[in-house]
């Protein structure tokens, strides 16, 4: 794949656009405030856009960034406007960022125009024009056109997005001399070490809610990995396929069977399948609700488990330590309350000490880290891509990825 080293260390005079992933997650204003803007709660991807945007002006580029916020539906939405995004932006590279408050019309054209050699300009989210992520070829095309209207040069940074088939991403990259950007380079060469020869004990741990998100995964590492660690929502799914009652926890129904299948197929291959042997439980999902702990089978019928058990934070923290390789996507329990926390925690702190490669999967368990008081370097790598390093594990191909690679 070509990166920006493959542009040469001049770009004066040219105009680059720079698709990254700057969705953050954002607390809104406050209803009825008159100035109030939302506030960015973890602006972890922002920060790892800095470095190509920064090389990129360094080496004297007119750079146009292009990114999307939260999924609008396709037309202007104040509530998705990027422009505290780019506020952020200019903070963090210590220079002004301009903002264009339109994508490609008549202000992003006024913008691309009178760019200066080293000077940055954000775009308005790319999904205030339903052409960015329509599932029709000539409709993302033209939308494409337009964007690489603005250029001379695209570069792909958004890695969180990768897997997303859209103008931004895909379609542009045809249109424009393409290369990756350093946050892409990154997190495809983590990726490909977890994928290629991964250091054994190879352990990884999934959480989050559903099973059915993490259906593609689960097949694909039962046949890597040597031990897999569940927890969050998803448990219960497992649990209620071993015969469990799992109270009012989430379960997918429809997914026992799945579930039960992959505790057999884990078996027959040797790989270590680890479910929780112990919960933490409440009678409703609030932050004050009273938690108890119970045993996995053993889960009462007016109680919900909302972590995992004391017990299975140390165990699975202890196969986590035990590891020289480790990834890991989703949250034990509900860490966003401070009762239901200490699963996630305990699993977070033992990456923190893995001798040998941990890598945290993106989304909530990025967030989590974060939020939890974590710095990112005690990790080997945080991705900021959630969905798309679980399709890269998947060993699905990425279209962001893929159509750069075939770029001229
Ligand atoms: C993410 O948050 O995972 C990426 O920014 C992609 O967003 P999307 O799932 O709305 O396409």
């Amino acid at each position: 794949m070509r990166t920006i080293a493959d542009l040469g260390g001049d770009l004066r005079g040219q105009r680059v656009l720079v698709r990254s992933d700057l969705n953050v997650p954002l607390d809104p204003a406050p209803a009825g405030a008159s100035s109030g803007r939302a506030t960015i709660t973890d602006d972890g991807r922002v920060r790892a856009s800095v470095p190509t945007i920064k090389a990129l002006a360094e080496a004297g580029a007119k750079v146009l960034v292009t990114a999307h916020l939260g999924r609008p539906q396709g037309t202007p939405d104040p509530a998705f406007t990027l422009a505290p995004v780019a506020e952020r932006l200019a903070e963090l590279l210590g220079a002004p960022v301009l903002f264009a408050n339109d994508t490609v019309g008549p202000e992003a054209q006024r913008i691309a125009a009178a760019l200066q050699d080293g000077q940055v300009a954000v775009l308005e989210n790319v999904r205030f024009n339903a052409a960015e992520t329509s599932k029709d070829d000539a409709q993302r095309g033209a939308f494409a056109d337009d964007l690489a209207a603005l250029a001379d040069l695209f570069v792909s940074d958004g890695f969180g997005v990768v897997h997303r088939k859209q103008a931004s991403v895909y379609d542009v990259a045809s249109r424009l001399p393409a290369v990756v950007g350093g946050l892409v380079q990154a997190e495809v060469e983590v990726l490909r070490r977890l994928t290629e020869s991964p250091e054994r004990p190879y352990v990884v741990v999934l959480g989050g809610s559903k099973v059915s998100d993490k259906l593609g995964v689960i097949d694909h590492l039962i046949e890597r990995a040597d031990s897999l660690l569940i927890g969050g929502g998803m448990v219960f799914t497992f649990l209620k396929a071993q015969g469990h009652d799992v109270g009012s926890s989430l379960l997918e129904a429809d997914q026992v069977d799945v579930a039960r299948g992959y505790i057999e197929q884990a078996a027959a291959r040797g790989v270590d399948l680890v479910l929780p042997t112990d919960v933490v439980v409440a009678p409703e999902f609030a932050a004050d609700a009273t938690p108890t702990t119970v045993a996995a089978d053993a889960i009462p019928a007016d109680q919900m488990g909302l972590d995992i058990g004391p017990e299975s934070a140390t165990h699975f923290a202890d196969v986590v330590r035990g590891a020289r390789t480790v990834f890991w996507n989703g949250p034990m329990g509900v860490f966003e309350f401070d009762a239901f926390a200490a699963g996630t925690k305990a699993v977070a702190q033992a990456l923190t000490q893995v001798d040998g490669l941990s890598v945290v999967g993106g989304g909530d368990s990025a967030a989590a880290v974060r939020t939890l008081g974590f710095a990112d370097d005690a990790f080997g790598h945080i991705s900021t891509g959630g969905g798309a390093s679980l399709e890269y594990l998947e060993g699905k191909t990425l279209p962001g990825l893929a159509i750069v690679e075939e770029s001229r």
